[in-house]
């Protein structure tokens, strides 16, 4: 049988941290003098902070010179970093560690795929580092998700070709990429939004264990 991996992304899959990345946009947008919706928020998920900035002020109707664009990224993520400052395992999302623990007890390599360059803190908050063989972040790639950049990495340190990696995603972004790098892609969320994923689920409690053996066959 050939080995197979298993890639999560992190916000809004392991940790639900897209309420504190609003509340610091938010808090930005305001500081800039227009509002920042909760339903716009919905189109910065799993999208790179550059990105979401640009899009922010787009929002706004807001030009910048490259040095103020630079401060407020830096500001946002301080905001942001103050929010998630106090997080810990009860933050980790229903059923996340159950899924975990089958595939650590299973001998299945798992890595993170996450656009966050803050995904290791996190990790560690919540105190679910040591399951991960490898984290790939947005520290590692140059190339934002839906490009399947991120997870190709994921696959090539758990050494399993692309075909045999199974990703778990809350992003139309993060499907799109799953997708393209040919992996089995899973999203987690409203699957009228998610509707390019192969199988789908509100939340990994949906998800048993003969889903996971299933998979693990495949
Ligand atoms: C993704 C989030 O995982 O990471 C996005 O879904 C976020 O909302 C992106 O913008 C980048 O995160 P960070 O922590 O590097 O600002
Ligand atoms: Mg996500």
């Amino acid at each position: 049988m050939q080995k197979i991996g298993f890639i999560f992304d992190l916000d809004g899959v392991i940790v639900d941290t897209a309420k504190y990345h609003y509340r610091a946009w938010k808090k930005l947008a305001n500081e800039l003098g227009f509002e920042f919706t909760k339903e716009q928020n919905e189109m910065f998920k799993g999208v790179s902070r550059k990105r979401c900035l640009e899009i922010l002020l787009e929002i706004g109707n807001v030009t910048a010179y490259q040095e103020q664009f630079d401060a407020w990224m830096v500001d946002k993520n301080v905001d942001y970093l103050a929010y998630i400052e106090n997080m810990d395992e009860s933050e980790v999302l229903p059923d996340v560690p159950r899924v975990l623990n089958f595939l650590k007890d299973n001998h299945i390599p798992i890595a993170l795929g996450s656009a966050s360059k803050n995904a290791r803190p996190i990790l560690e908050k919540v105190k679910l580092l040591p399951f991960f063989d490898s984290i790939v972040d947005g520290n590692n790639v140059t190339k934002a998700k839906p490009d399947p950049e991120v997870f190709l990495i994921a696959a090539e340190n758990l050494g399993v070709p692309s075909n045999k990696c199974v990703v778990f995603e809350d992003a139309v972004a993060g499907i799109q990429a799953a997708n393209a790098a040919h992996m089995i892609s899973i999203g987690i969320g409203d699957q009228k939004v998610l509707s390019e994923s192969k199988y789908n689920f509100n939340d990994f409690t949906e998800i048993d264990t003969d889903f996971l053996s299933k998979l693990l066959r495949s």
